[in-house]
């Protein structure tokens, strides 16, 4: 690990990895890197909507529910799924045969007992239900997870050791359900169920949809036999490692701007992926964390799924585009020539030039990232929240792009409107992040441009070194948000970091 990064870390026993935009911001490199630190590593929040990325040596791994501290399994760190994680039986051991085919056998991997446990209801909901609200989940049952756990009608972890008591939460569960699934086309309903997230028909039942018995089989049996091992009650556990000195390395799932309690409404993720809620997501406080490393793309940025995107490249006709379901392959044909769309006047062909260049496809769906400008206002918002050290990822990305735009602030744009405490009319300027989606959908950036850097920078790793024009910008993104660029990414490998102290 760098010297300087060690620095950094000297007199820190608690830190988090946590993202400050719309999730895919490099989350999993830095877990990866921060894992060398670490004796112990928890995800909090979120599921397997999540997709982690980790390059090494030119293999890339991708991790959906398993923490991405867990290619340091080998050295004996503990990688822990939290009690605020919704947890896909499924998902985790998938991706341990994944890692066993790999020669990596997982030992030291622990799962609360108090996980919520996703259930096949959950992604059959979420699916169908998507079909109509279209807010593009990820499909991973999040959403219907989440309402059970608040509605006080879900499972835990805990429950698949116990037969009788699983069986019993199980039926009045599904009594509980009887109406909704009633309501389902059957054929539909069969066809989500025939997805290999949901055991390929194992869990379909023609009478009742789900069926019970294969379910308490399942779970019961073949996972609880499997993971009867991993389980902890992580609420001492933690106890324990704080009071024994060990470091502790909390991974956030997701981003700010996805959080259910301060995310952009409606179009947002079921939990609360900000550093409150990844804290408790890991039996641990807020003011437990010393450092809060905030990820954040720059400088441009990405959002996947639907939902306002001010700073948007080609802005409606983009969001559009990208929930069509276009994917890698349909692009690379329609458009082969990256230089003209990155010379283009065309926003939209800008953006998806921008696509390529940051290789934006969802790790966990394929689908194409909408791109646009790095938005200020939005980070500004998110560091208030997320504490102000900041993180910057893919800056490497824009090299050779002539002009870069920021934004610094939004024109309202939409008919009259009351909004916390006034009437908002065209025209007025917004300098503070509104999160309700109706009210940011009609919010036009106010940029501020720069000029770009042609100079390779993925091998610099002494931050005096960067182009004079990248430090202007990193520098005006400083004094904007208030806040402290404590590192510089230039690639997706472990390796490719400036530390800036
Ligand atoms: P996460 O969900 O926040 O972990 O991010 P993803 O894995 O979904 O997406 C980030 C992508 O960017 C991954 O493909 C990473 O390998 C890649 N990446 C991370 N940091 C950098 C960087 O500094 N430069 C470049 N070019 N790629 C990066
Ligand atoms: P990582 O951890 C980007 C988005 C989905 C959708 C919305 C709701 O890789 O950064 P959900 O399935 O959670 O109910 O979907 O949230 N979303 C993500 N976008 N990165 C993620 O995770 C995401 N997890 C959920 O695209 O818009
Ligand atoms: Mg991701």
């Amino acid at each position: 690990m760098d010297e300087k990064l060690k620095q950094l870390l000297n007199d820190k026993k608690c830190v988090a990895v946590a993202c400050n935009q719309w999730g895919d911001t490099g989350k999993g490199k830095f877990v990866d890197l921060l894992s060398e630190w670490a004796d112990i590593i928890i995800r909090g929040t979120g599921g397997a909507n999540a997709g982690h990325t980790i390059k090494l040596n030119n293999k890339e791994y991708i991790f959906h529910l398993i923490p991405s501290g867990i290619l340091h399994d080998t050295q004996g760190k503990i990688n822990v799924i939290g009690r605020g994680v919704a947890f896909d039986a499924n998902i985790l051991l998938n991706e341990i045969n994944i890692l066993e085919k790999e020669g990596i056998i997982v030992k030291n991997l622990k799962l609360s007992h108090q996980a919520s446990l996703v259930l096949p209801y959950h992604l059959l909901v979420d699916r169908i239900k998507d079909k109509k609200s279209k807010i593009g989940t990820t499909g991973r049952g999040i959403g219907p997870l989440y309402s059970d756990y608040v509605s006080r009608v879900g499972l835990f972890v805990n429950d698949i050791f116990n037969p009788e008591l699983f069986k019993q939460k199980l039926k009045k569960f599904l009594e509980s359900k009887k109406v909704v699934l009633d309501s389902f086309d059957k054929d539909m309903a069969k066809e989500v169920l025939s997805h290999e997230h949901l055991l390929n028909g194992r869990f379909y039942n023609e009478k009742t949809i789900l069926d019970f018995d294969a379910m308490v089989d399942y779970y019961t049996n073949e996972v609880a036999n499997k993971l009867k091992d991993f389980i902890i009650d992580l609420d001492v556990f933690v106890k324990d490692a704080l009071k024994n000195n060990k470091k502790i390395l909390l991974e956030g799932a997701q981003g700010l701007l996805l959080s259910i309690d301060y995310g952009t409404t409606k179009y947002q993720t079921s939990s609360d992926c900000s550093i409150e809620g990844l804290a408790k997501g890991c039996s641990l406080k807020e003011e437990d964390v010393d450092l809060v490393f905030g990820i954040t793309k720059a400088f441009y940025m990405t959002r996947v799924g639907n939902g306002p995107f001010p700073t948007e490249l080609g802005g409606k006709k983009s969001e559009e585009y990208c929930a069509s379901g276009h994917n890698k392959d349909y692009e690379k044909e329609q458009y082969k020539d990256v230089n003209e769309l990155l010379s283009s006047d065309d926003d939209f062909k800008l953006g998806i030039g921008f696509r390529f260049l940051g290789s934006e496809y969802g790790a966990t769906t394929g689908r194409t990232r909408r791109t646009g400008w790095l938005d200020l206002v939005a980070l500004k918002y998110a560091t208030a929240i997320n504490k102000n050290n900041i993180v910057l990822t893919k800056v490497d990305v824009l090299t050779g792009v002539k002009k870069i735009k920021v934004c610094v602030a939004y024109k309202y744009n939409g008919e009259d409107v009351f909004y916390a405490g006034k009437t908002l009319k065209k025209g007025d300027i917004i300098n503070d992040f509104p999160r309700f989606s109706e009210i940011l959908y009609d919010c036009i950036p106010v940029y501020k441009e720069f000029d770009g850097w042609n100079e390779d920078i993925r091998n610099i790793r002494d931050y005096e070194k960067l182009p004079l024009n990248l430090k202007n910008l990193i520098n005006f993104t400083e004094e904007f948000i208030s806040g402290k660029v404590i590192i510089v990414s230039v690639g997706p490998d472990r390796s490719e970091n400036i530390i800036k102290l």
